[in-house]
């Protein structure tokens, strides 16, 4: 059809731009057809999207050019880093710059750039309740994201800035789901004492911000959050309990306490817990639910979500 408006996905192969790419596919007379980016597009991943209906076309957010070329000719463009993949603020920051600089040469009319929070605006480098990390960040993989809203605007680009929650999914991929402890009993461990988490399932994010693209123009210049459902660490807990028919104990450790625990990134996501915790209202004010449901009908609970996944939550 002459009037359907591409939207142009990065992580589309990924979760954030994998849940978008089924929304746009799953919803035909939408007016809207989903150009997939991916580094490969001879991978199963990628093929499987083509397979599914969509136009997958080879952009590297690393390599402007190949972006611009990649954002030809489309309507909408939804842009997402990767910052597990290198654990670099710096160089997710000259990514967003990249993209938006690409999405303006493109003439991308409609953005929706997945952001977080600057958590400096609320915990200042001089604030020590937590660690700076890397010389100037409080939780790196929060900070350069909010840091880089204004490339966008720099640009001129039109852009929907969407706030994103912790995925449920991280219990499956992240290692952060119950594990058992000598007692042989599985135990929730987060560093969020008895405050909500802002949570969401992965795929949802997708579909939310293919409710802001369908609703255009009046969405363009705002910051939207969403999340599925705020629930405490002991909430989550029981939920899991219940839907793995098993004991689900929630183990509190506090902020200190996870930011020791050595993996890569654990100081990082240490101080993205402690300020989850510490600004609980302000985080989950700023992620409504009933907005997030009116983005995205379908939007799951986390029992829902469960019931879908907990086979494949890792128990080992
Ligand atoms: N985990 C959470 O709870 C959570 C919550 C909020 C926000 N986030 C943020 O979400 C972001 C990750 O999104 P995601 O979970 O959707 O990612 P993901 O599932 O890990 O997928 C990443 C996809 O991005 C593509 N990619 C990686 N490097 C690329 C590059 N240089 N150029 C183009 N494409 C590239 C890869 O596709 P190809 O291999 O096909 O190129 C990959 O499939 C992170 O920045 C993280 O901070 C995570």
């Amino acid at each position: 059809m002459a009037d359907t408006k591409i939207i142009a996905v990065t992580g589309a192969t990924g979760a954030q731009g994998g849940g978008l790419v089924r929304a746009i596919l799953a919803d035909p007379g939408g007016g809207f057809a989903v150009r997939a980016i991916t580094r490969d597009v001879q991978s199963d991943k990628a093929k499987a999207l083509a397979r599914a209906g969509a136009e997958v076309v080879a952009g590297n957010v690393d390599d402007e050019a190949s972006l611009a070329k990649a954002f030809t000719g489309a309507h909408g463009a939804y842009f997402v880093t990767f910052f597990w993949d290198h654990f670099s603020p710096e160089r997710e920051t000259a990514e967003v710059r990249s993209m938006a600089r690409a999405a303006k040469a493109a003439g991308v009319k409609h953005a929706v750039w997945s952001t977080l929070e600057d958590t400096r605006r609320w915990v200042p480098l001089t604030d020590d309740r937590m660690p700076t990390l890397m010389g100037k960040y409080k939780v790196p993989h929060f900070d350069a994201k909010g840091e880089s809203n204004h490339f966008f605007t720099d640009e001129g680009v039109p852009t929907t800035f969407l706030l994103t929650s912790f995925y449920w999914d991280n219990f499956i991929h992240f290692g952060m789901g119950p594990k058992k402890g000598p007692d042989g009993k599985l135990a929730l461990t987060l560093p969020m004492g008895d405050k909500r988490l802002s949570g969401i399932a992965a795929e949802d994010i997708g579909r939310c911000a293919y409710g802001i693209f369908k609703r255009g123009a009046e969405m363009v210049g705002k910051t939207v959050g969403i999340a599925g459902e705020h629930l405490t660490g002991r909430e989550m807990a029981a939920a899991l309990g219940k839907a793995l028919g098993q004991e689900v104990r929630y183990n509190a450790v506090t902020p200190a306490a996870f930011r020791a625990f050595g993996f890569p990134g654990a100081e990082d996501l240490g101080n993205m817990f402690q300020f989850y915790m510490e600004f609980e209202d302000y985080f989950t004010g700023a992620r409504p639910l009933a907005g997030a449901r009116s983005l995205n009908p379908a939007l799951q609970s986390f029992a829902q979500w469960l019931a879908a996944n907990k086979d494949r939550i890792p128990l080992a």
